[in-house]
């Protein structure tokens, strides 16, 4: 078992809790143990506050981190307003949209491999809300050829959280709080305000993927009600942070900063990533969704996708996500006498699928992975004529493996108002015909078998 962990490199991170306390040095003695700001910080290291959330918070949504660091980082940016250049990104885009879209099925192919790297080869599909308003979020897609640190380069998003899922290859994240190998199959999450860079990972020559910029109140493990504490969906203890990693590099460097949904880019002449030691909760970490325990019907029926939630954005509104991060993964589908993909239906919450790997169930012959597609509020959908075909015709008491895929959707209170690039570049126009060829079948002659009013059909 752990010669497993080691070669997924686990020695490297801090295992602890989704939200909890964390604590890492590199040098010993680098993190104050008794106070936040001492007078004379170990190795002439400064103290540095980033707060994830308003200082008065109840303390369970208290966001922070303590980090102590060569320099402190007001000297990782420049002097003055006019050295943050604007960058005109045509495809990475922020709301609000106000071009109109009609209340149609969409969906669109994977987008572009770049030439670049993942500020370059991000793609904006989708998004709603405003990172003015802290509201709503923001889908995208990346497709990358070049590590960050090629080009010297470093991000700091002050609008949102990132969560990043990985399709293919596998990246290298260095954030301040130190460095996570993120694959496929597993997630990254990134807390506003933190630099980082993104690297390709393992050799690999090429990486692409989604991510969501979360403009709400931070992501939280879902509450369990009825499903109670012990280990269903994910697990807090599954969830794993980077152990602090420090350089100390002087050199031409570049910050590239999204704030207030513009992206500026700055010169820097120190490396961001000098944090020594550092404690808090408000910290990068990564989860591997094989981990999640998926929880389903062993009776009847289809249960709702909320079952599959990993990570949830509230609002003020009890239940009401700003955004539910949902996957559909690998599972036993034993459900009698049961029509097993997702039924047809129109929803007020506004969904994003996307697909890591393998089939999803209610679109097994034309969904791609790296494609998404979105269903708005009270826009219809459900399974194509193949999966209404095959969720007919299969034997209603005989279990069935659901293996190797991974499709997820981000759930939205907002509506997808999809990018004017997603609209014109990707789109797939034929995509509302799907369900055209799902065959009529009613036919009033036929005698239906006897309804029991409160037994069970199949079997008993
Ligand atoms: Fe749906």
């Amino acid at each position: 078992m752990w010669r497993s962990l080691a070669r997924r490199g686990e020695r490297d991170v801090l295992h602890g809790s989704f939200g909890g306390m964390f604590h890492s040095e590199a040098l010993p003695g680098a993190l104050p143990r008794r106070q936040n700001s001492p007078q004379h910080p170990s190795y002439g290291l400064y103290p540095e506050l980033v707060s994830g959330s308003a200082f008065t918070v109840p303390r369970a949504k208290n966001r922070y981190s303590w980090l102590y660091r060569i320099r402190p980082s007001v000297q990782h940016a420049p002097y003055h307003g006019s050295d943050y250049e604007l960058m005109a990104h045509k495809t990475w885009l922020s709301p609000p949209f106000q071009h109109p879209f009609p209340p149609v099925q969409l969906r669109f192919t994977p987008a572009p491999m770049s030439s670049g790297d993942f500020v370059d080869g991000t793609v904006t599909l989708a998004a709603n809300g405003s990172p003015a308003a802290q509201d709503g979020c923001a889908a995208n897609a990346y497709a990358m050829s070049q590590s960050m640190s090629s080009k010297r380069r470093f991000l700091r998003v002050a609008d949102a959280d990132l969560l990043i899922l990985p399709q293919e290859g596998v990246l290298e994240l260095r954030t301040e709080l130190g460095d996570l190998q993120v694959e496929p199959w597993e997630l990254a999450v990134v807390p506003r305000g933190l630099a980082f860079q993104v690297n390709l990972g393992q050799q690999a020559s090429s990486a692409r993927g989604y991510f969501l910029e979360n403009f709400g109140d931070h992501f939280v493990l879902p509450e369990l009600g009825p499903i109670g504490i012990s280990g269903g969906l994910a697990h807090a203890r599954h969830f794993l942070a980077p152990q602090a990693r420090y350089e100390e590099l002087d050199g031409d460097f570049e910050l590239v900063s999204k704030f207030m949904g513009s992206l500026y880019s700055s010169r820097l002449r120190h490396s961001p990533l000098d944090v020594v030691a550092w404690y808090g909760c408000h910290v990068p970490c990564k989860y591997d969704m094989r981990l999640f325990m998926a929880i389903n019907t062993v009776t009847y029926d289809h249960p709702d996708p909320s079952i599959g939630a990993v990570l949830s954005s509230y609002t003020t509104s009890p239940g009401l996500a700003n955004v539910d991060f949902v996957i559909f993964p690998p599972r036993w589908l034993p459900a009698e006498g049961t029509f097993r993909p997702p039924w047809f239906h129109r929803n007020c919450m506004s969904e994003f699928m996307g697909l890591l790997t393998g089939t999803y169930d209610a679109k097994p012959d034309s969904f791609l992975p790296g494609a998404a597609s979105i269903h708005n509020r009270y826009v219809p959908h459900g399974p194509d004529a193949a999966a209404v075909k095959k969720g007919t015709e299969l034997d209603g008491m005989q279990p069935e493996r659901y293996s190797g895929t991974l499709a997820f959707m981000w759930e939205t209170r907002l509506v997808w108002h999809p990018s004017r690039y997603a609209l014109a570049s990707l789109s797939e126009e034929g995509y509302p015909s799907a369900w055209q060829s799902v065959e009529k079948r009613f036919d009033a002659t036929e005698t239906p078998p006897l309804q029991q009013p409160y037994g069970f059909p199949p079997t008993r």
